[in-house]
């Protein structure tokens, strides 16, 4: 634009003197008539030169100011790309350094966490076989004891959920993943868990032969996750208009596999979707809020993504993707 202009301009100015020389001479020629004619020739050159100095002095100052406004404009960009790079660069290590303090924190939640863990267990594990005694020694007595008996293997088995939650979503350990075909993995790992009884499961898998790198105890703890979600979002649903039921499926195409796992519970309100993977949100009154964002530690340590949508009063569809142990080697 600017060497537009300038162009222009020294164009302009130049057809303008050229110009004006020749109309000049014209009109000194015209006065004169024919005696003074020598006369009128010699002031219109003194008159041309001096126009033409002027035109060069002009063309001259423009043609620097051009050149100055552009060194101008060019150190400017230099100065901006520069800034920016320094900005760049600065939010790199910023990025960097939250990262590994991020990291640092994680192995010391994960220390402690598996320390805790297993100091709990221990007690939780004596409770448990003083129940199994008790219970054998009021065998045949006629002793029932009722509720507060379940309440206490209830309260064991959350206990046991509690530290199971914290353990996988801080333990957060290297994968060790092998390939496998998914849709066999997949009814390999739905056949060994026990679901609730009034909940019907039901599988349509169409991944064929897909093999997936998949660390089997990490993988079966985030689908096992989502379909617990889904078993308690039906529980906690109106049970005249809830369907119990789930679906889980999987397809492939050439770069990945799906794993699809809807439920037809009540959903999850718009309000709340955006914190469903803020580790320790729960709308659940013993929820620990870790369920999801393990899921999406995990999906993500295998190179994949996990996507939910839902539908207040019809539903939630949590769709996993893998990407192919083929495909994962073609792009290395
Ligand atoms: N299938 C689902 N249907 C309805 N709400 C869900 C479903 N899955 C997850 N949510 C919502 O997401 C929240 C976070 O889930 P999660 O991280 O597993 O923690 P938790 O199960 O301990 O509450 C849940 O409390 C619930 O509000
Ligand atoms: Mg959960």
């Amino acid at each position: 634009m600017l060497a537009l202009c300038g162009g222009l301009a020294v164009w302009l100015i130049v057809v303008g003197t050229v110009y004006a020389v020749l109309h000049l001479r014209g009109r000194l020629i015209d006065l004169a008539g024919p005696i003074a004619r020598d006369q009128a020739v010699a002031v219109w050159q003194t008159q041309s030169t001096f126009l033409v100095a002027i035109a060069a002095f002009v063309v001259g100052v423009i043609a620097t100011a051009f050149l100055l406004v552009a060194r101008q404009l060019r150190s400017d960009e230099l100065l901006a790309r520069i800034t920016a790079e320094k900005a760049e660069a600065e939010r790199a290590r910023a990025l960097a350094e939250a990262g590994l303090l991020k990291q640092e924190r994680f192995s010391v939640l994960g220390k402690m966490t598996a320390t805790v863990a297993h100091e709990l267990r221990n007690p939780l594990s004596a409770i448990r076989n003083s129940i199994y005694a008790v219970r054998a020694a009021a065998d045949g007595t006629g002793i029932t004891f009722g509720r507060p008996m379940e309440r206490i293997e209830r309260s064991i088995a959350r206990c046991d959920d509690i530290i199971r939650d914290l353990v996988e979503y801080s333990g957060g350990r290297d994968l060790r993943p092998r390939p496998v075909a998914l849709d066999a993995w997949l009814a390999e790992t739905l056949d060994r868990e026990t679901f609730p009884a009034d909940i019907v499961i039901s599988r349509r898998l169409g991944a064929g032969r897909a093999i997936v790198a998949l660390d089997d105890g990490r993988l079966r703890r985030a689908v096992l996750n989502v379909i617990e979600n889904a078993c308690q979002a039906i529980a906690d649903g109106d049970p005249n208009t809830t369907q119990r039921a789930i679906s889980v499926a999987t397809l492939a195409n050439a770069e990945a596999a799906e794993i699809m796992i809807e439920d037809f519970g009540p959903g999850i309100a718009p309000e709340i979707m955006p914190r469903i993977f803020d580790p320790l949100f729960s709308t659940k009154r013993f929820g620990t809020g870790l369920g999801l964002p393990t899921v999406k530690q995990i999906v993500e340590q295998h190179g994949g993504s996990i996507n939910i949508t839902s539908e207040p009063g019809c539903g939630t569809a949590v769709q996993i993707r893998l990407p192919l142990e083929m495909a994962k080697r073609r792009a290395a």
